[in-house]
Order: C-alpha cells, then structure tokens, then sequence
C-alpha cells in the first residue's frame, strides 16, 4: 500500500461509451480502481471486457467518456501513449519475438534499447533487480519459444514492467497455464500489489477471482452492473450477477449406460518432431454412452492423443478404430465421415479460420455434408438457416452469421466451434478443453450438451486440464504422466488421489 495519506485512484473510468457498428460493446461504464489493489473484472461472454482494456490500454479509442489516471485525465490514442503513462498489458497470445532470447525481447522497442557494451550490461542488471523484488524468475539468455507458457507469460510482465508500468492489465491470464504456473502467477502479482502496482484481472475462473482479488466488478451485455469487496461476495453472487440468473455450478448426470466399443486405441506411440515419445503406447476404448475423462497436467501428451485420433497427427505405431474399423490410412475428412466429431484444443489453429464470416465456420469440415447440397453447389440458404439455429441454441452473441469471426469474443469464438461439432450428431465426439475462456453460464450449458450427448449413446472422449470439468463429466477418468497412462479411477475417485498420478507420484 502506498504511503501517500490520500492517493487518487489508479484508474478512473467516466462515462467510457465504444460501439462496433451495430454493437453495443460498452455503455456509459463508470469505474474507479483504487492504487496498490488486485481489482477483478468479470461477465458474460461478449460482454465487454476486453473491449474496455482496449480502450485503456489504446487499442481502442472510446467513442465518448473519459480517462483519469492518478486523478489526472489523460488521452490514450495508441499503445505507446498508455505505456508513457504507466500502463502495461500481458497479452493472451503472447507478443514475443519467439526465436529472440528473453532479453532482446524485454529491450526490444526501448528507446536507447541498443544490445550492445554498456548498454546490454545495464538493462541486464535492471531486469535482474525487477526479477529479484518480484519473484519474476526466467533465464534472461533462453531461447523464448523455449520456454514453457507461464515463462513466457513472465517475460511479458517483465516487459511491461521495464517500461515502467505502475498498472498492469492482464486478460484472461490463467487460462493457458497448468495450476501450478497459475499459482506461481498470483505470487508474482500479489508482491506487485503489495509494492503498490495495480492489477486489472479479467477471468472466467471465479475461484480465482476469490483467492486474489480485493475488489471485482461485474459487466453484463456491456454495461458494469456491481462492483463489490472480494470479501463481502460470493461464488454464488458473482455467478448470478454476471448471467442474470441462478447456475448450476454442479454438472448432474445418470448412471452411465455403456454399450459396444466406438474407439479403440491400441498400443499408440506418438512422437514429436524431435523424435521424443509424447504418447508412448497407450491403449484404452470408448464405448458407446459413456465418457471417458483423461486428466493430467498439460503437456504430458493428452494433445498428442487427441490430434492422433482426430487424424491431424501421425503416429509411429500402434491402432486406432472408430467403430471397428481401423483409420490409420484415413485423413481428418474421411475420419469425420465415419462419425467423428472433434473440438479441438486450440480454437484459433485447428477450429476456425478467423477471417471467414460466421456461418462459414460453422460448417467447416463439414460442407460436404448431404444437408449442404449435393455436388459443387452448396445450398447458401440451408446453410445460413443452419447457423441461426446454432446461434439461438448456443445463445451467441451477437446473433449474426455475417460476421466475421475475428470480431466475435473469445468465448462466443469457442461457442461456434462446440456448437459445430456437437450439433454434427457424432458416434464419436472428442474434445478437448471445451470451456476453454466461457462463462459460467456457458460452461454449464455445454456440460449439459456433452451429457446428452453421452446419454443420446454417442462415445465421448474427453481432455481437459481442468480436474473439476473432468471429475464432473466422466464415468471413467484415465490419468496421464509422461505421455502413458499411470491409471484409471471413477468419478468418485478425490481430487488428491488424481492429483497425486498426475504428478507421477502414485499409481
Ligand atoms: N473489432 C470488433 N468489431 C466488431 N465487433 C467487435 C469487435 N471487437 C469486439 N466486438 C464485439 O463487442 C462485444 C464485446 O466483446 P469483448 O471482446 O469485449 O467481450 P468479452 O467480455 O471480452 O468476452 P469474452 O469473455 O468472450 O472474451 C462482442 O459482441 C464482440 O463481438
Ligand atoms: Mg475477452
């Protein structure tokens, strides 16, 4: 906290007003942020918050309203100005300079950020006295796309830091990293709140939002409906602010009603381009009306998997069946027509092309589909009505297949993709981290699809590095360590119990 008897607030929002054509993103929001404090930003799908940041941050320009930093009101066109005024921002998709070292790239875009004599020796030591006061721990001379996420994520504070930042915005941060590089996180930033820096967190994750944050604000269909001290709310509360009404934070299901075998995998080894086995001679099937949950920390080969499944990987040996017949010879397209249905991992690499409009992404992969028309004429009308009905079911927003899907919230990009594959009527769906960047009220709605999909007698095979999502979905979790699988437990099996095969610790 700052010694200052009476410090202005770090940011104050007046009147802040930004529309995008005929969407509403931000009206008339009014915030205050107070200096040295962990302030949360939290709602909907679509409904606004990373606009605001933006618009802090200079990406955007507001169309009206007012910025105050440090009680003075300032004019933020671009980037360079925000940083000027103290205000950095770690980006999602990480802005490094991959094949840079960490700091070429923290110097980069420095005035006077030459790399050379004296120079280089006094940014080096500079980055060391900032790694020092807040636990920021990365080897300044390694290789970025070396680095494992939440390195990487750390040389983006850093960065920011360099600059000087007194404010720092982080967008959905947690949401690539393992637990225990989100722990790490919130150590970083509560020594960086408690030497007085101001943290903007927008999250999904309102566990998070109870273990960190001092205060949380609540945006809904762009405008802020509640701000509250973290310590007078609750789970339930926020969840209900954000959607307008209860959730079901807890998934219910049946008994699972497993029939014949709809996947296979036999003796599969996956390696990367290095050569190294990612999955190393799993086996395990899927049946028919049941889901099969695999947990373990990212990186110990799920993705692998599931990319060999869905054909979009090679492997080196080993059998995969969907429904009895070996697919091994058979790309992603020929695979989908045998039933499969995949929502993968990574929206942005595999699930969408972003510069397509909405109703094209959501019969990707699928346009050969009898229901498209037949031969080279796709039947456009079918198509679009098909969109609609998978935007009003799906509840995204904004409802409109017209629009590109770059200009679409990240949540509402992944809604497109769920809806695509589930609404596909697969024997087999495979997916990976769903919920990835959803709303509670989103999460549960989906949860409920992958149920009935389940309970319709399709085979679900399910990836996530969230425990709570795969405890809650699965009739049988696998767990995976070191690209094998360690074990196999019910539902039932605790938290602890997982965690501890997770960590290669017991079997
Ligand atoms: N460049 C753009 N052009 C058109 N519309 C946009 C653009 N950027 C955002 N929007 C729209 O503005 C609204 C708010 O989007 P924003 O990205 O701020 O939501 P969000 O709260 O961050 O959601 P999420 O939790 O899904 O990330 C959405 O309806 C979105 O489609
Ligand atoms: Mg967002």
């Amino acid at each position: 906290m700052s010694l200052d008897p009476s410090p202005a607030p770090a940011i104050e929002l007046v009147g802040i007003d930004k529309k995008f054509g005929p969407v509403h993103a931000n009206k008339n929001i009014n915030l205050t942020i107070a200096k040295g404090s962990i302030h949360g930003i939290i709602g909907e799908n679509g409904a606004g918050k990373s606009t605001l940041m933006s618009i802090i941050y200079g990406f955007y320009q507001a169309d009206q309203g007012q910025i105050r930093i440090n009680g003075k009101p300032i004019v933020i066109r671009d980037s360079q100005a925000a940083i000027s005024n103290g205000i950095g921002m770690v980006h999602q998709h990480f802005m490094l300079v991959e094949n840079f070292t960490v700091l070429e790239n923290v110097v980069l875009g420095v005035e006077g950020g030459a790399l050379l004599g004296r120079d280089a020796a006094r940014a080096r030591g500079e980055l060391e006295r900032l790694q020092k006061d807040y636990g920021l721990e990365v080897d300044l001379d390694a290789i970025v796309e070396d680095l494992p996420v939440g390195a990487q994520q750390r040389v983006e504070i850093l960065k920011a830091l360099y600059r000087g930042a007194d404010i720092l915005i982080l967008d959905e941060p947690t949401g690539v990293l393992t637990p225990a590089e989100a722990d790490h996180l919130f150590n970083v930033l509560r020594v960086l709140r408690d030497q007085g820096k101001t943290i903007l967190l927008i999250t999904h994750k309102l566990r998070e939002i109870m273990a960190i944050t001092d205060a949380v604000s609540v945006m809904r269909r762009g405008e802020m409906v509640a701000t509250r001290a973290t310590a007078e709310t609750t789970v339930e509360e926020l969840a209900e602010l954000m959607v307008g009404r209860r959730v079901l934070l807890h998934v219910e299901k049946g008994e699972a009603k497993p029939g014949p075998v709809l996947l296979s995998v036999k003796n599969l080894t996956v390696k990367d381009g290095r050569g190294v086995k990612m999955v190393d001679n799993v086996s395990f099937d899927v049946r028919a009306g049941e889901i099969v949950g695999i947990a373990g920390v990212a990186g110990n080969g799920q993705s692998e998997l599931l990319e060999a499944i869905a054909g979009i990987r090679k492997p080196s040996s080993g059998k995969i069946l969907i429904d009895g017949q070996p697919v091994a010879e058979l790309d992603a397209a020929r695979r989908r027509e045998l039933g499969l249905a995949h929502i993968p991992e990574d929206r942005h690499h595999m699930g969408l092309v972003l510069k397509f409009e909405e109703y094209e992404n959501s019969i990707l992969g699928y346009h050969r589909d009898q229901r498209y028309g037949s031969g080279a004429f796709l039947d456009l009308e079918a198509i679009r009505k098909d969109a609609e009905d998978k935007i009003a079911k799906y509840d995204i927003r904004p409802p409109n297949p017209r629009l590109k899907t770059a200009n679409f919230s990240g949540g509402n990009q992944q809604k497109i993709v769920v809806a695509r594959e589930i609404e596909r009527d697969p024997k087999l769906l495979i997916v990976g981290q769903p919920t990835r960047g959803v709303d509670v009220g989103a999460i549960e709605f989906i949860h409920r699809r992958i149920i009935e999909t389940r309970d319709a007698g399709k085979a679900v095979l399910l990836v996530s590095v969230e425990l709570d999502e795969i405890r809650s979905l699965s009739d049988r979790i696998l767990v995976m360590f070191a690209g094998k699988i360690v074990g196999e437990k019910t539902s039932e099996a605790g938290e602890q119990t997982l965690g501890l095969m997770m960590a290669g610790i017991a079997a």
